[in-house]
């Protein structure tokens, strides 16, 4: 609201460009993926949260009634960036086992001997539902700082009853879109992992269905087999959440075709995705979540992304955000990598870290674009050209982030 009670307007204007995903529909693939709107001297009008109107300065009728303006001189609009797949809540860190590998260590081997993400479990656990709350609020903070607007986080480090359900929970008080990854390793008091999966599914699920918008497996060798898997998300499914596969990070299982079979919103990954699945994906619905800096931070091979868009499949990127895979909360680094490791254009990475990414949350009709009835969620670059965004490998291009027409300050 503003003084005089009436809808809350912000007008950002003399902007040196604004870049917006074209078109309406989503998710956005083959070449529709590289096509971007770019308005030069632009302006952008925001009216109760929600983008009213976008267009060239020159274009601007006057304005009656009260309107807060925003300078945008020097500076480029694109949409609040998306985060599709983070796992953002847990307690601890895993700077051990970063040192460790930076002198030869695997992420194989360091989860196989009990470290890895048992060490993160361990330390969730440990944690009360405040301090996951407080952890989610923090890398939420650090996120925003890089541009995003929305993220989606996992549980997943819990792995019982009570720390899963405090995740869910801390995750939706932090502000994000809770996805419940209760097939992400075998806990320690399971030693098999049918036997905790008829746990999960008899004790968690009920409740983190309540909680939860999707749910969300590991498929791998040392994880859950495809068997698993199938059971997992059906009983998800029915309970009625989305779901998403963690598939073909290390090695392909099948995560591919039982994420068709089953009509998952996602399968993310890909590292290790070959022709066949690349060619599986390009014809079905599921979008693939590319997660570069996790394959960066691993030393892993990249996954297929130019083939996959060429084929005709949706993608999607994200940060995968966590302590041992991918400690990086900036989606402008991704698109850095996108443009650098994955052959994807500036314009293809936007696509993909705004609209399809909001495609992979269900929120593809109000996130992503800047474009009339969008939620009025706008990243302001510090540049003269928005593909700075991903131009400026780790740097600092975020100057303003506006969230529902409302400046923030940026912690
Ligand atoms: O997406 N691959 C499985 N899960 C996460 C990593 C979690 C962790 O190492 O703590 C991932 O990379
Ligand atoms: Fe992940």
């Amino acid at each position: 609201m503003s003084a005089d009670g009436g809808p809350r307007r912000l007008l950002i204007r003399d902007l040196a460009q604004l870049a917006t995903p074209a078109g309406r529909g989503a998710p956005l693939r083959g070449v529709e993926l590289g096509r971007v709107d770019v308005l030069e001297d632009a302006f952008l009008l925001c009216d109760d949260g929600v983008v009213a109107g976008v267009g060239r300065m020159h274009d601007l009728e006057p304005l009656a009634g009260d309107v807060d303006e925003l300078d945008g001189r020097g500076l480029c609009a694109v949409p609040g960036l998306v985060d599709c797949h983070t796992h953002a809540c847990f307690a601890g860190d895993r700077v051990e086992e970063f040192a460790l590998r930076a002198s030869g260590a695997t992420y194989e081997e360091l989860h196989a001997s009990g470290g890895g993400i048992m060490s993160t479990v361990r330390a969730t656990r440990a944690a009360g539902g405040e301090e996951l709350v407080r952890a989610v609020r923090r890398h939420g903070r650090w996120m925003l700082r890089a541009g995003t607007t929305t993220f989606e986080a996992k549980s997943g480090y819990g792995l019982d009853l009570e720390t899963e359900l405090a995740s869910l929970q801390a995750i939706r008080e932090g502000g994000g879109v809770a996805t419940w990854l209760g097939a992400h390793a075998l806990p320690p008091e399971f030693d098999d992992a049918d036997a905790y999966l008829d746990f999960a599914l008899r004790e968690v699920l009920p409740r983190a269905a309540e909680l939860a918008e999707a749910a969300d497996v590991f498929v791998e060798r040392g994880a859950f087999d495809v068997a698993q898997a199938r059971r997992y998300l059906e009983a998800c499914r029915g309970a009625g959440l989305a779901l998403r596969l963690h598939g073909d990070q290390f090695t392909e299982q099948g995560a591919v075709e039982l994420a068709i079979e089953l009509g998952a919103r996602s399968v993310d990954h890909l590292e290790a995705t070959g022709d066949r699945g690349v060619s599986q994906l390009a014809d079905s619905a599921v979008v693939g979540v590319l997660l570069p800096a996790s394959a960066l931070f691993l030393g892993r091979p990249m996954p297929p992304a130019r083939a996959l868009v060429a084929a005709g499949a949706a993608v999607a990127l994200a940060t995968d955000f966590n302590p041992g895979s991918a400690f990086c909360e900036s989606l402008p680094l991704v698109c850095s990598l996108a443009a650098t490791q994955l052959q994807l254009s500036p314009a293809e990475a936007l696509t993909a870290c705004t609209v399809n990414a909001a495609h992979v949350l269900g929120r593809a009709d109000r996130l992503g674009r800047l474009a009339q009835g969008y939620a009025a969620d706008v990243v302001l670059l510090n540049a003269p050209d928005w593909r700075y965004l991903a131009y400026h490998l780790g740097g600092d291009v975020v100057s303003q982030v506006v969230v529902a027409g409302v400046p923030v300050e940026l912690p």
